[in-house]
């Protein structure tokens, strides 16, 4: 897909930039160094964005700073302000932001839809919270002495976001940010920098002054430009959403000027299916919590875990749903699933699967990539990095799904036969991020909620992330909430003051 073609899809062609964005002006590289960006749906080329190397970040971490100078002082009115119209923007141009995240990250519209608008509620969820920075004054042993807690921004705050919420990702760390006082360098993904450059434009278009928000691409010099974010003492605060592997090493990084830091990592969720469940309820959230996103979030059920009474009808109710989904190229009609993201994913999955029937699990459905067997259902004539939805059973606990991330549609159903097996499976993970179960019993449900080792819990519901409530893991999950009143937090210090007024 040729670029002009990208942007002639749009109702607003602006919104597709191929350039950085520091302090307000759409910038090229200075070594003007760009990289190919690829639509995973059918591997075409959709442009190409700068290949920012560090004196290009320090152009933009130094651009963050002057910023802060002044927004730190900013009336919350002109936080408010700003951040409102920005989400404003972003649902007039819904569709146009939809349709550059379908094309980049491959989601199917709908999704991309609903990503959109998620992301939006995040600007306008913060836009509040910026009034809401209030201290404490504490009482204290001397008459005399008055003790003042108040609140101040970090300062110039390293974004680094994931590709598989390339919209969502950065405006529930940013609108934190900026809501509270702070300024920002993002770098999104290679795989999905037009989502976070259409987003720019409109956060410019709303008002967000110079320096606040910057956004710079890079793909080859990744590992220096990231070392330079977590490095540099100008930078205050890292907040990065992805792997284990890479928060481990952003830590590292980041220890060597102390930053603060927000980090939401791996997930390898448990779904536990109880046999007083609800079971047509069970399979419908079941399927929707595993395969949202192809599977390719860090809150998507990974491991299922079926009462042993039930197994046989459930794994037999959800493979009918999974059979059906429709596979396609995202901007197609009613497709409900999109390809993986790159390469990489397919051959992570398709070893994944090896590994399992190799020692014993049974495919009730799918099984295999549509490259090795034809097209996906929409006839996509390129079905390279697509993969059939894939149901398990007979898994066991020695086989790659039951114990790793897998980050794509292969849905592994283990049978377990009493609640204290399966908590221990559930919580023997060195991960704790979301987890969900199914139950009509309501001690139970209190009894499994308290014992589950994860930072969110669905009990009889696979919705864990929206605006108003604390996203983030515990245990090798990362640090760190977003979203809700405890987000903001995350981008403030607390200064105490000891006032002597004798
Ligand atoms: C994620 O998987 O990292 C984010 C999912 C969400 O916000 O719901």
């Amino acid at each position: 897909m040729a670029t002009a073609s990208i942007a002639k899809r749009l109702k607003d062609p602006s919104l597709f930039r191929q350039q950085a964005f520091v302090n307000n002006e759409w910038v090229s590289a200075a070594t003007s160094k760009t990289f190919e960006v690829n639509d995973p749906g059918n591997q075409e080329v959709i442009g190409c964005v700068p290949e920012c190397n560090v004196n290009d970040v320090s152009k933009a971490i130094s651009a963050a700073d002057h910023a802060f100078q002044s927004w730190r002082n900013s009336p919350v009115e002109t936080r408010y302000q700003v951040l409102n119209k920005w989400k404003s923007l972003m649902h007039e141009h819904a569709e146009d932001l939809a349709k550059i995240m379908t094309i980049e990250n491959g989601k199917p519209l709908k999704e991309a839809t609903g990503e959109v608008l998620y992301a939006a509620s995040f600007l306008e969820w913060f836009s509040e919270e910026a009034k809401r920075i209030d201290g404490d004054i504490i009482p204290g042993g001397m008459p005399s002495h008055r003790h003042l807690v108040i609140k101040q921004p970090v300062g110039v705050v390293a974004i680094m976001t994931p590709w598989n919420f390339p919209t969502a990702m950065i405006t529930r760390k940013v609108g934190a940010a900026i809501a509270a006082g702070c300024t920002t360098v993002v770098k999104p993904a290679a795989e999905t920098p037009y989502s976070a450059l259409a987003l720019a434009e409109l956060a410019k278009r709303a008002g967000v002054p110079p320096g606040v928000l910057n956004v710079v691409t890079s793909h080859e010099n990744l590992r220096d430009v990231s070392s330079h974010l977590t490095t540099d003492p100008i930078v205050k605060k890292v907040s990065f959403t992805g792997s284990t592997r890479v928060g481990k090493q952003i830590m590292e990084q980041a220890s060597s000027t102390l930053k603060r830091l927000s980090l939401e990592l791996g997930g390898n969720a448990p779904l536990i299916v109880f046999e007083d469940a609800d079971l047509d309820a069970a399979v419908k959230v079941a399927v929707a919590c595993k395969f949202r996103n192809n599977g390719q979030t860090c809150v998507c059920a990974n491991r299922l875990y079926v009462h042993d009474a039930i197994y046989d009808e459930f794994a037999q109710k959800f493979t009918q749903a999974v059979k059906h989904m429709r596979v396609g190229y995202g901007l197609g009609e009613n497709i409900e699933l999109g390809p993986l993201i790159h390469q990489g994913a397919m051959d992570k999955v398709s070893s994944f699967l090896r590994d399992a029937v190799d020692k014993g699990a049974k495919v009730q459905t799918g099984g295999a990539a549509y490259g090795s067997s034809g097209t996906a259902v929409d006839g996509t004539t390129n079905a390279a990095q697509f993969f059939q939805p894939t149901v398990l059973t007979e898994v066991t606990a020695d086989m790659l799904v039951s114990s790793e991330e897998i980050f794509g549609p292969v849905a592994p159903l283990i049978r377990f036969k009493a609640e204290e097996e399966v908590l221990a499976w559930a919580n023997g993970a060195d991960v704790g991020l979301a987890s969900y179960f199914f139950t009509r019993d309501l001690s139970r449900a209190w009894r499994v909620a308290e014992k589950l080792e994860t930072g969110m819990i669905g009990v009889n519901t696979s919705v864990v992330g929206s605006a108003s409530t604390p996203f983030g893991g515990i245990k090798q999950s990362g640090i760190g909430r977003e979203g809700s009143k405890y987000g903001i937090s995350e981008y403030l210090n607390i200064k105490y003051i000891n006032m002597d007024i004798s």
